[in-house]
Formats: C-alpha cells, sequence, structure tokens
C-alpha cells in the first residue's frame, strides 16, 4: 500500500512502515570530485586504507580497526548537523553509479561542504578505483531521547556479505559522522572460523563476542568527526544520554546495486531497479551459541522468548554485564 504526498511517499510491507523521501529534479548541486584539492592525511598503513579494494574476507574481522579518522569537521560545517535544516530522513539514496560525477538533490544543500569533503577524500585514498563504485547517502536527523537509540540495533558491519553473495565482491568502505552519541565501535579481533554464514547469525554471534570482553574495547569518535570504516568495523548506534537533536550522516562505496525496499530514488539518474525486501529475518539464521544470554540472539522488535514486542518497545542486547 502506498499514499504520497508533495516530498514523501509511505509504504508498508509485512507489517513494516517506512517513509521514502521524494527528491525534485531541479536545482541539483552536480559536482566531480577534486583531489588536489584534499588537505586530510591519508594513513596508508592503516588495515582499513591497505584493504580499501580488496574482496570480502571473513579472516579480516581478525584484525582490530578503528575508522580512520578524517578530522573533526570544521566549525562551519557544524550547523548542518546540530539543528534541523530541512534535509529529509534518506536512506541509501544512490549519489554516483560507476563512471559517473556526484549528483545530489537540492534538499541536500546544507551538507554539501560535507560532501566535497568526503568526496575529495575519497578520489585521493581510492584514486585506482574511484570510478568504479556507487556511492549511497543516508540521512538521519530528529530528536533522539535520552535512553533510546536514534535506530536500534545489534553489534554489526556495514556491507555484510552473506551466503546470497556468491562470489564475494569488493569491500564496502563508508564514511560517518555525527553531531552528538557517535557510534560505538568494537576495536577487537572476531573469530568466525566455527560458523557457517548459511546456518548462523553473524550479527549475534558480534554480540556475543562483545558480550564475552564486557565492551572492553569500545571505542568511540568524537562528535562532528568525520571517520572513514570498512565492512570488517564492527559497531553498533550509542544509546542518547540526554534528549538532544542528532544527525547522523553515512556516505557509503559500494560495488553493488543497493536494491532494498526502503531505499530511496534519486531522478538525477535514470534507473529502474526492481526493489526487493531484504530482511535478515527471512534467512532464517540461528545463534551460533545458542546458550548466550537471550537479548544477544533476538532481533530488537522482539522479547528474549522471541515474540514480537508492541509498536516502540526494543530489546537491546546486554553486552556489559551492569547494562
Ligand atoms: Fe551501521
Amino acid at each position: 500500500m502506498k499514499t504520497q504526498s508533495s516530498t514523501m511517499v509511505t509504504a508498508e510491507y509485512r507489517g513494516k512502515h517506512f517513509t521514502l523521501p521524494v527528491f525534485s529534479p531541479e536545482e541539483p548541486y552536480i559536482f566531480s570530485p577534486r583531489p588536489e584539492r584534499n588537505k586530510i592525511a591519508v594513513p596508508d598503513k592503516d588495515p582499513i586504507i591497505e584493504n580499501l579494494n580488496a574482496v570480502w574476507d571473513l579472516q579480516n574481522f581478525k584484525i582490530p580497526r578503528f575508522p580512520v579518522s578524517l578530522g573533526v569537521l570544521p566549525s562551519e560545517m557544524h550547523s548542518c548537523l546540530s539543528k534541523p535544516c530541512g534535509m529529509p530522513r534518506t536512506l541509501d539514496l544512490p549519489i554516483k553509479f560507476p563512471g559517473s560525477n556526484v549528483r545530489v538533490p537540492h534538499a541536500f544543500g546544507p551538507c554539501l561542504p560535507l560532501l566535497k569533503r568526503i568526496f575529495d577524500y575519497e578520489a585521493t585514498v581510492n584514486r585506482k578505483c574511484y570510478d568504479e563504485y556507487y556511492c549511497y547517502l543516508t540521512v538521519d536527523a530528529g530528536h533522539v531521547k535520552g535512553g533510546s537509540l536514534q535506530r536500534e540495533a545489534p553489534c554489526h558491519v556495514d556491507g555484510f556479505q552473506g551466503a546470497r553473495w556468491n562470489p564475494k565482491v569488493r569491500c564496502n568502505h563508508t564514511y560517518t559522522v555525527s553531531n552528538v552519541f557517535p557510534t560505538a565501535y568494537y576495536v577487537q579481533p572476531f573469530d568466525f572460523d566455527q560458523l557457517d554464514e548459511r546456518k548462523h547469525n553473524f550479527f549475534w554471534e558480534m554480540n556475543r563476542q562483545v558480550a564475552v570482553t564486557n565492551s572492553a574495547y569500545a571505542r568511540y569518535p568524537a562528535p562532528y568527526e568525520l571517520t572513514l570504516m570498512d565492512c570488517f568495523s564492527v559497531h553498533r548506534g550509542t544509546e542518547a544520554t540526554y534528549d538532544a537533536f542528532r544527525t547522523f550522516v553515512r556516505v557509503s562505496f559500494e560495488v553493488r546495486i543497493f536494491d532494498r525496499l526502503g531505499n530511496a530514488h534519486n531522478p538525477l539518474f535514470a534507473y529502474d531497479w526492481t526493489m526487493v525486501p531484504r530482511d535478515i529475518e527471512e534467512l532464517n539464521l540461528v545463534a551460533f551459541d545458542e546458550s548466550s544470554d537471550p537479548s544477544l540472539r533476538v532481533f530488537p522488535w522482539q522479547n528474549t522468548n522471541g515474540e514480537a514486542l508492541p509498536k516502540g518497545e526494543k530489546t537491546k542486547p546486554k553486552l556489559r554485564t551492569d547494562s
């Protein structure tokens, strides 16, 4: 079922509701990166930089990694994150196709300097293969209540390649920034040698391995710190400690089409992907360790018995003994 207003479509399937922003093709921002403008250092020996264009390999999870820092944004770039400025909630909007320039709908004007900063760095760090990637933009801006997450999720990675991706392809790498409550990264080795990608839920196992260390290796970027992670950087949103306005911006470089139902459409490109539901639930995966704490191996919308919670209630994974 779909209903449409001038700027937003709401849709639902399997009882899940989501909103899709509708973008005007008028007054777009179109640009190409200028690596000569980048002044941010590239740490060549960092595992994320060294591995940037490699093919997915679970062994990489054994090498702990904290995102590469691109520094705290200059103060003139803070206002697009710290207060409402009209950027709609947007999930994985393609803003670049392989070989194309960058095409940004007018609604994202407030964060244009931030996007140019990211693209200038990306064209520097990925000079060889920049043209081969799609790029997707996510913006989540809104008020968060103390004690909650903007989006509840288990420990996870962005760009996981499970059983349906064969052969495996190049790794995802992603730039993120937020004004408050920066993402938690778990800088520890993860070992999945005993797991079967067709059978086990790897995100629940990430929860479990983090809980085993009592979250001792959680590290956080600073507010407004722009960082680059890869698809082996295990992370989770951070609970708000007070009511606040939070903006999260994510810019992902991927070789795959993101055709998941709920992702936004960019009218500045001519494409017609068949958008499909891609829920991890439909894979019927199970926990590798079924004796672990039940909160570590249920979906956020389930209680610890696996039953659906009332709308708005979420189960949080017990990642610390005192949580
Ligand atoms: Fe994520």
